[in-house]
């Protein structure tokens, strides 16, 4: 059975160390897996990154929301759909819910508009099941331990109103969907992830 599982949230609240977590306990259960990252995983990918992230650079915020789905269709045609057809379960580090929750945060473009470009975009892929990972912005720019990239260094409230936006949004990004404490210990929210995803697999199996 293949899916794509996105894990989501603000900057700082500890995606990858429990990406890292989902890929074992995945391959554990028997699946073969796929770790993806959103804007990035194709060389294409890996050069509007290096542009979404440089904090000289001064992007509309129009041209922003166009670069980060232009990496994401790329990263979908070329390597999610060929692993989803070869039955693995893919785990995205973000996928087109950041878009609309970051660049609509600003109001420069609305989110429906943003939900309407990425739906063609994706030509209709969205996650069998989304985990947000959910934490004040001033306790995750705490944990960042790096200088801040283009979209953090616009500071705690714009991240705050981004934390908002998740929530908000997150009942539109299609299929399953789970909000966990991201406060809790590193190996709390990975026993929370694993109890939601566990329940998900399960369900899927038995229906399918
Ligand atoms: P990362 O640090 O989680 O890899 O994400 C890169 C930054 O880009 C992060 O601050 C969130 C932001 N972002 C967007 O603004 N729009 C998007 O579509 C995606 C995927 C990420």
């Amino acid at each position: 059975m293949s899916y794509l599982i996105s894990l989501d949230g603000i900057d700082g609240v500890g995606k990858s160390t429990q990406i890292q977590r989902l890929d074992g306990y995945l391959q554990s259960r028997g699946y073969s897996t796929l770790c993806v990252r959103d804007p990035g995983s194709t060389p294409i990918g890996a050069k509007l990154r290096e542009i979404l992230l440089d904090s000289s650079m001064q992007l509309h915020r129009r041209t922003e929301a166009m670069l980060f789905m232009a990496s994401r269709c790329e990263m979908i045609e070329t390597t999610i759909r060929p692993a989803l057809q070869a039955g693995k379960v893919v785990i995205s580090d973000r996928f087109l819910l950041a878009n609309v929750v970051y660049q609509s945060v600003g109001g420069a473009v609305p989110p429906e508009r943003l939900w309407e470009m990425g739906r063609w975009a994706n030509d209709g892929l969205c996650p069998d099941l989304t985990v947000l990972l959910d934490m004040s912005a001033e306790a995750s720019l705490k944990r960042l331990d790096r200088a801040a990239d283009r979209m953090e260094s616009r500071g705690p409230e714009y991240m705050e109103s981004v934390r908002v936006a998740f929530l908000d949004q997150i009942k539109n990004a299609g299929g399953a969907s789970c909000v966990v404490d991201a406060q809790l210990s590193v190996d709390q929210v990975t026993a929370v992830i694993q109890h939601h995803v566990g329940a998900f697999l399960d369900q899927h199996v038995a229906a399918g």
